[in-house]
């Protein structure tokens, strides 16, 4: 994965070398931060105007000044592919902390915002869209502002990194047994046609891919409600899956020792895959579903 030269800096298209952090820099020592990952099909943002909101949304919470409106945001990030020839799939990555300063935990006073961002390409996962992933299941021990997106991944991380050391892709966090989300994206059971999916409570990133699936079930008709389900209630799905920039719609097939639905992705989960490709305008590609 290598990054594009042109990035963002301080709201200056510089050279991705000359970026150079200070040792007291609030997100590097406290996470004081926030972030954006933004999907990019043939060189075109998917999703950019819900991703800057968000980050607006986020800083807000965590009370960092931006300098810039959403308007400027959205023409630099554009302009930041332009300067690129950026041309496939891939994803931006945006960052913002609450800037370099002496450590303390008190905000520091007039010290501005640092903000970086970079490109990368990254391809689509056509074999995981395709067969589905195993995931395992995880206590969610994160804290209680989950819909900030937050530079404080740690739990999101062990978590992750549980599934890998399981030969899994994914974790499915659940708080007493109630299931938020998973470590780095959403998720979604399927049971009598209906989609159920937790609520966009402080408990769950609101997913901008989540955003889209409640409107495409609504346009295809399948009721999508937003009711926790249960680790227990998983042994009684008809399909699994889950949501994220990255990784699209991609069915669950295997949670810890079960398997659902056969162990291939379901009906449900494939038509807002079709949807999903053609919402994002995804073209030049096999479809996930055929592979
Ligand atoms: C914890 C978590 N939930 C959900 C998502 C999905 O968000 P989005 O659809 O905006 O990529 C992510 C994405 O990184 C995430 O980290």
């Amino acid at each position: 994965m290598s990054v594009y030269p042109v990035i963002i800096s301080q709201m200056k298209f510089v050279h991705r070398d000359s970026l150079n952090y200070p040792f007291e820099e609030r997100g590097l020592q406290f996470g004081d931060g926030v972030y954006e990952v933004i999907r990019i099909y043939s060189g075109q943002y998917y999703l950019l105007d819900e991703h800057v909101d968000r980050l607006f949304r986020s800083a807000e919470a965590i009370k960092i000044e931006l300098t810039f409106t959403k308007e400027e945001c959205r023409e630099y990030l554009l302009e930041l592919l332009k300067r690129n020839k950026m041309d496939v799939d891939g994803k931006v990555y945006l960052q913002v902390t609450r800037g370099s300063a002496t450590r303390d935990h008190v905000f520091p006073a007039d010290t501005p915002a640092n903000i970086y961002a970079y490109v990368v390409k990254v391809p689509r996962p056509l074999g995981k869209l395709a067969n589905g992933v195993g995931t395992i299941t995880h206590p969610d021990v994160r804290w209680d502002y989950c819909y900030i997106k937050s530079l404080n991944l740690l739990p999101n991380v062990l978590a992750k990194q549980e599934a890998k050391e399981n030969n899994c892709y994914e974790a499915i966090l659940h708080k007493d047994g109630v299931v938020t989300e998973c470590s780095s994206s959403n998720v979604y059971l399927v049971k009598d046609g209906k989609i159920y999916t937790h609520p966009s409570s402080k408990n769950i990133l609101h997913g901008c891919v989540r955003m889209r699936i409640e409107q495409f079930a609504k346009d295809l008709n399948i009721p999508f409600i937003e009711e926790p389900f249960t680790i227990g209630g998983i042994e009684d799905a008809d399909e699994l899956f889950l949501s994220s920039s990255t990784s699209e719609v991609l069915p669950i097939v295997t949670v810890d020792d079960l398997t659902i639905n056969g162990g291939t992705p379901g009906p449900i989960t494939k038509k807002l895959q079709e949807t999903y490709e053609k919402d994002a305008q995804i073209t030049g590609a096999e479809p996930a579903t055929s592979k």
